[in-house]
């Protein structure tokens, strides 16, 4: 991996110029490049959570839940100085959750966040970061009965947000192909659930973003699909009245 050494070499210049610069006042001890390179990684680990909850809080349909982890996520601070290509794509990634903070609707909310985690990805394919997930439980062995579709489609968005966050062909691939099964029936959701068109018709979007995603390597074009996924799965979770913030989690 090639991007620890640049990132150190950076450090290690910004620390030369500190040292070089004599001051009169007695000056804390600066931190060293291996303090500076744990800052970081705990910095882009809190980015991580935090887009992970944005993330989980538009696919939920509810928007001031979406807008305070922007908040969360605005407050996870990069202190290193950065090299200025890394340094635009971080004021980028900045402006991005500032927007989802800021956010008037659900659908707003889903393309501003969808921006961000496209800056992660473009500043990892800058610096050349290799990322590593944990791995995604594989939606088949998650069955649950009637809600083994919408299990799927959370592992399945999920796999999407990592794999535009990481550039990952695999991920992207793997939630797609995740996202893709169907159909969804009416005997798969508790009966005060009522799958109607409207209800049929977000669930025809999900699958036909499956269908557009396939092959497609560009990564804006992977940041505009998955802004589009999250808005409709938001939008069917506010139309039935259901989604994971209706559904009491597991004992
Ligand atoms: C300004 C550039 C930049 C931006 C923006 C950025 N990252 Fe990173 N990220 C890096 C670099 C460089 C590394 C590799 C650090 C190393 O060498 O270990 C990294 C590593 C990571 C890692 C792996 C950390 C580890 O355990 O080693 C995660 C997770 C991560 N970033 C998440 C994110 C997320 C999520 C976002 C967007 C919200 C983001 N990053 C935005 C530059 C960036
Ligand atoms: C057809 C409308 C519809 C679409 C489209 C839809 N959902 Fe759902 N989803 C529901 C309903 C209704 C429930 C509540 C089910 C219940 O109460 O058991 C639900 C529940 C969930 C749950 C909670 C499951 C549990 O047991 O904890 C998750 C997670 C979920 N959906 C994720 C998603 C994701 C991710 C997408 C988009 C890729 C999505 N859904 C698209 C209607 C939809």
């Amino acid at each position: 991996m090639t991007t620890l050494p640049r990132l150190l070499t950076a450090l290690a210049v910004v620390a030369t110029i500190l040292t070089a610069c004599p001051s009169p006042e007695p000056v804390p001890v600066e931190p060293s490049a291996e303090d500076l390179k744990s800052d970081f990684v705990s910095a882009m680990h809190g980015r991580r959570d935090g887009v992970r909850s944005i993330h989980d809080a538009i696919v939920a349909g509810t928007l001031p839940e979406a807008r305070e982890a922007g908040r969360t996520l605005a407050r996870v601070e990069v202190d290193t100085a950065l090299p200025e290509t890394w340094a635009v794509m971080n004021t980028e990634l900045e402006f991005a959750v500032k927007g989802i903070t800021e956010a008037v609707d659900l659908n707003a909310a889903a393309a501003d966040a969808a921006v961000t985690v496209g800056t992660c990805g473009s500043c990892h394919r800058a610096a050349g970061a290799q990322l590593q997930f944990e791995p995604l439980p594989h939606p088949d062995r998650t069955e649950d009965g009637s809600r083994h579709h919408m299990v799927r489609h959370q592992v399945a968005a999920r796999a999407l947000w990592q794999a535009v966050v990481s550039n990952s062909d695999e991920h992207w691939n793997n939630g797609l192909t995740w996202l893709a099964a169907g159909p969804v029936e009416q005997s798969e959701f508790p009966e005060h659930v009522v799958l109607d068109d409207r209800a049929r018709e977000f669930e025809a979007l999900v699958h036909g973003i499956a269908a557009e995603g396939h092959g497609v390597t560009d990564p804006k074009a992977r940041v505009t699909l998955y802004g589009r996924l999250i808005a409709v799965c938001a939008g069917c979770h506010a139309h039935t009245q259901g989604g994971p913030a209706s559904v009491p989690s597991a004992p």
